[in-house]
């Protein structure tokens, strides 16, 4: 099995056999983070460049670690203090970024469709760190291994995915990799941030938080995207987390080894109480450990290997 792809814009483009690929070599590779030395050689002389149009933490760190742990160079614009305040395009920043030849260019963008525009008309490899409310890729390849890691598997299982599904980029990836790797997903949310679209992807959709947890053997909280939304989503934040936030008395209603994961950041009280994330079946900071592996593991595919 090779991977054939020059860009990673989307789960929806991999094949299963593809994100299997991914994952056994992203699990090969987290050995390499708990090393007294942790490097290998493998991306010497390459080159990732990061350009984050949003805010991140855990991706764009996790990206420059994984460049890092693979000896490759990195660089980031730091969009906030780059000539876009000036007016300059996306293409133009682009064609400008590619011509000091990065080997591949790492994007995080509001625009829905931004990292597939630069990939067509850009030579180097482009991956995308979320854009709008389309996809992000790594996140759901980082939570697919958690879940095999603690599973042992990923067909046959029941993913519940609950919150702000309508604004959220990891919740379409989510549902295009764990139905593609054979496991059923079901969404809940308010009925206000469930697009209509969602049977046609492969979930189950309620508006019952109850419905979506019971039997549940993951369960994949998010936040409310309030930068993506206008008014009249939701009534109140209070509300809201009455009936959308994960408390400890909906445990007992999912399998009795359920795993909580949220890809981060947290808005504690609101989609999740402090006692879920902190407690024993919470794997949320596994998640960031296996953020930095899954990305060795789509840098090399994109930039090592034979077509180095
Ligand atoms: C997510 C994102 O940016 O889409 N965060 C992440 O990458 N870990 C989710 C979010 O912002 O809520």
């Amino acid at each position: 099995m090779e991977f054939r792809h020059k860009d990673l814009l989307g789960i929806a483009d991999l094949e299963p056999e593809e994100i299997r690929l991914i994952l056994d070599t992203a699990a090969s590779f987290k050995e390499i983070s708990v090393r007294p030395i942790k490097k290998v050689p493998t991306l010497r002389g390459k080159m990732m460049m990061t350009v984050f149009y949003e805010p991140s933490t855990r991706t764009r760190t996790s990206f420059e670690i994984a460049a890092k742990r693979l000896s490759a160079d990195t660089q980031s614009l730091t969009v906030a203090a780059s000539s876009v305040t000036k007016g300059e395009t996306l293409a133009d920043t682009a064609h400008n970024l590619e011509a000091m030849k990065p080997d591949v260019l790492v994007i995080r963008h509001p625009a829905s469709g931004a990292p597939h525009f630069l990939a067509q008309r850009l030579k180097c490899g482009v991956i995308n760190a979320g854009d709008g409310l389309h996809e992000h890729p790594t996140q759901a390849l980082l939570d697919l291994l958690t879940v095999q890691e603690a599973k042992g598997r990923l067909d046959g299982l029941k993913i519940a995915i609950i919150g702000d599904i309508a604004h959220s980029r990891v919740a379409r990836s989510n549902i295009y990799g764990f139905t593609k790797m054979g496991s059923q997903v079901t969404v809940a949310g308010p009925a206000t941030l469930l697009p209509p679209y969602l049977e046609t992807l492969g979930a189950t959709v309620t508006t019952s938080l109850l419905e979506a947890v019971t039997g549940a053997d993951v369960i994949i909280m998010l936040r409310l995207q309030l930068e993506r939304m206008g008014q009249g989503f939701i009534s109140t934040l209070r509300e809201y987390r009455d009936y959308f936030g994960l408390a400890p008395r909906h445990l007992h209603l999912a399998k009795d080894d359920v795993i909580i994961m949220h890809p981060g950041p947290l808005n504690r009280g609101v989609e999740i109480s402090p006692e879920v994330a902190d407690g024993p079946n919470s794997l949320i900071l596994e998640q960031v450990t296996n953020g930095v592996a899954v990305r060795m593991a789509v840098l090399y595919f994109l930039i090592g290997g034979e077509k180095g």
